[in-house]
């Protein structure tokens, strides 16, 4: 299982839209993908249309020492599972004050972790825009970070401040966290400033950068609340396509720094369709090979 965290601690950057992006397209693949909401502003889980979780089967219960992964009831949604945040996070937050209190998810994970490794194949969290105890919890328990990054000034500078976060979680608490991938969103390819951003990122930051853009796209602004993601109500838009894309190479990423460090397969790298059981509703082919293919460039 690959355990994968969404930050920026600016506002607005896409951590939501991409969090929910990437784990449809990785559903789409094949993959099983468990999508936990750790903002305790909830947009994920109202995006998906859910209000009012049992908290005991909330991201909440992530924080509570009788919790056992497997006994959490993630609930079904387009392609992927989710773990909604609950209304009391806010509350609990102000008793998560110890030092000791980064390590609530990734003990809770390490307890379950054989029976979620065999649920799922990729765990993402979506995190609030602030160094928090809930976002210091996801990197804590993380592999990898995914930095959505408008190219504009103050995501840059949100982006960056989070990239140095990573660098000191990876170095006092967590020393198995990849360096973060960052992806760029909303990009605007008739901006100039946008170019400029874009050119800056991967000059400071190289190969840490996606080639794989989000670019702006209407679709990915509805927040149908059903339950649906872009995948189904405009597979054709490039909100889709992109994000599809940015999928298969973060994950060719992934698998590529995994087996930089250890020889042996991983479960990650299993070919899209090859993740679930035999006889199952898995599609044959990665949503990149099946649709891509098939998806003209309409704009939207
Ligand atoms: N590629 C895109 N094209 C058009 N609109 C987008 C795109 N990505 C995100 N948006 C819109 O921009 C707004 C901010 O996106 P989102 O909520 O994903 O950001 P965020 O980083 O999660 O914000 P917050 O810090 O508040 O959690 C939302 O209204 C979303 O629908
Ligand atoms: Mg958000």
């Amino acid at each position: 299982m690959v355990v994968a965290t969404v930050c920026n601690h600016k506002g607005g950057t896409g951590k939501t839209t991409s969090a929910l992006g990437l784990a449809a397209a990785l559903g789409l693949s094949g993959r099983r993908v468990l999508l936990v909401d750790l903002d305790p502003q909830a947009f994920l889980s109202r995006t998906l249309g859910t209000k009012d979780p049992d908290a005991r089967h909330s991201s909440l219960a992530l924080f509570d020492e009788e919790t056992r992964l497997g006994a959490l009831r993630a609930q079904p949604m387009s392609g992927f599972d989710l773990l909604p945040a609950h209304g009391r996070l806010t509350r609990r937050m102000r008793r998560l004050s110890k030092p000791t209190d980064v390590f609530w998810v990734k003990e809770t994970l390490a307890q379950g972790r054989s029976e979620a490794t065999s649920e799922y194949d990729v765990l993402l969290f979506d995190t609030a825009a602030a160094v928090t105890v809930y976002s210091l919890n996801a990197l804590v328990a993380s592999d990898h970070a995914v930095i959505p990054v408008t190219p504009e000034y103050q995501p840059v500078v949100g982006a960056e401040q989070t990239y140095q976060t990573t660098q000191t979680v990876q170095s006092r608490l967590n020393p198995g966290l990849a360096e973060p991938h960052f992806l760029l969103t909303q990009v605007d390819g008739r901006k100039r400033a946008h170019k400029r951003y874009r050119r800056y990122l991967r000059e400071q930051y190289g190969e840490c950068v996606l080639q794989s853009v989000i670019r702006t796209s209407s679709a990915l602004a509805r927040t149908p609340e059903d339950g649906t993601t872009v995948f189904d109500y405009a597979p054709q838009a490039r909100g889709a396509r992109d994000y599809a894309n940015a999928a298969d190479e973060w994950v060719a990423r992934v698998e590529a720094a995994r087996s930089e460090r250890e020889p042996a397969p991983p479960e990650v790298t299993s070919s899209p369709g090859e993740a679930r059981s035999a006889g199952d509703d898995a599609p044959a082919a990665s949503y990149s090979a099946a649709a891509r293919a098939s998806l003209a460039g309409s704009p939207d």
